[in-house]
């Protein structure tokens, strides 16, 4: 018999021995370190005396005027903001909504109909494969490759594959991805571009990750791209830390003609759901004003940690490797492949009481790999980086 439900997704998914874990340890109240933490919320970022409720409570918030792009004054000074990151964005090409992955939906509905792909990066964050299925999208993936110590490149050629194979109306960007780290090169930029033009797709670059360099080259932004339909995302989840003040934005940019229609077909999407929050799009000038601040602080801690992990995890004779982290929330840690991914995640989670993701969840090509979170608080970084090392050494002993 068929379904009554949409097959979408593959859901309910139970959840894996890692989680029913987790979750046992959670009901007996005991204490782990979540390695993978990435809510900013969580990890003491400090936000007292910052003001950020107060900026909430200004009267205007009381009234409603629905603006699908977003209310003009929150637009004007996000146009100020990226203007002063070098890109020129007038406020008719901002859109905003409750969140980057709210984004992804409204672009995806604007580029796509049901059983159209995208084409999406692995290794890559889960998310992407989520949002697509829910619009009835393919999410068509493309490689990342790592080569030592140089780093992650994309795999030119299993781009250009998946747009031959027809039906793809976007290539998803994450610049830089989640969890490997990488920003789009400078070589790697202008092959898209000529991809993008060629197949006639358009580009959506999420660089919520932009402003947290580390090991980096060269980086570049695609606000503003003029040569082929791009769009941009970003928001507060990242830039502020404020994953809870719901407000994220699209940057459109292109060829006149072509950029007019489809901000057109986007504000009928906008304006469908009106989803941005009036009291966050009024503090969005205050809070744009701190963006820098809270963007410095956490840099520092983002470098230090990655510091602390190499210091920690590659001592001479190591057989661990911290691999090449451009910039971003997390680092990818390569491991002895003495057991699968999940006994280890399992093993850590029980003797250590340290909790990571495996590499798998991301599609990383092999094993064995984990995600660790930058922004965790140093000492329990730290902490955490010690008790994987020692696990790893009494099992090698
Ligand atoms: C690359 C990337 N984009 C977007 C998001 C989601 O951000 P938002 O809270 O704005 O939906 C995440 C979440 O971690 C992410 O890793």
């Amino acid at each position: 018999m068929a379904s009554r439900f949409s097959s979408r997704l593959e859901w309910p998914s139970p959840p894996n021995a890692l989680a029913r874990e987790a979750a046992a340890l959670r009901a007996a109240s005991i204490p782990f370190i979540n390695f993978v933490d990435s809510n900013p919320t969580r990890v003491g970022l400090g936000r007292e005396g910052e003001g950020l409720l107060e900026d909430l409570a200004a009267p205007a918030g009381l009234s409603y005027s629905p603006e699908p792009r977003g209310i003009p004054l929150a637009r004007e000074a996000l146009s100020a903001f990226i203007s002063r990151r070098g890109a020129v964005l007038p406020p008719e090409n901002l859109f905003l909504c409750a969140s980057t992955s709210e984004a992804y939906g409204w672009l995806f509905k604007l580029l796509c109909d049901p059983g159209d792909a995208v084409l999406v990066p692995k290794p890559g964050y889960p998310l992407f494969d989520f949002l697509a299925g829910l619009e009835g999208v393919e999410g068509r993936p493309y490689r990342l490759e790592y080569a030592h110590p140089h780093g992650w490149r994309l795999d030119l050629d299993s781009l250009e594959a998946g747009l031959a194979r027809g039906g793809a109306k976007a290539i998803v960007l994450i610049n830089p991805n989640n969890p490997t780290g990488s920003y789009i090169g400078g070589a790697e930029r202008s092959a898209i571009v000529g991809l993008a033009v060629r197949y006639g797709a358009a580009l959506i670059v999420d660089e919520v990750f932009f402003g947290f360099p580390l090991e980096a080259g060269s980086r570049s932004s695609f606000l503003g791209e003029g040569s082929c339909l791009t769009f941009v995302l970003d928001g507060l989840s990242k830039l502020l830390g404020l994953p809870q003040m719901k407000l994220g934005w699209i940057a459109a940019s292109g060829p006149g003609l072509e950029l007019a229609e489809a901000m057109a077909r986007l504000e009928i999407v906008a304006d469908t759901y009106l989803s941005a929050a009036t009291p966050v799009m009024n503090a969005l000038p205050a809070y744009l004003g701190k963006a820098e601040a809270f963007g410095a602080r956490l840099s520092s801690r983002l470098a230090r940690n990655l510091a602390s992990l190499r210091d920690i995890l590659e001592y001479t004779g190591s057989p661990h490797r911290v691999l090449r982290c451009e910039g971003g929330w997390t680092a990818l840690l390569e491991a002895p492949r003495i057991a699968s991914e999940e006994e280890i995640c399992l093993g850590l989670l029980k003797e250590e009481r340290l909790f990571l993701h495996p590499g798998y969840y991301f599609d990383m090509e092999r094993e064995a790999y984990f995600a660790a979170s930058l922004i965790l608080e140093p000492g329990l970084l730290e902490e955490g980086a010690r008790r994987y090392r020692e696990y790893f050494e009494k099992l090698l002993k």
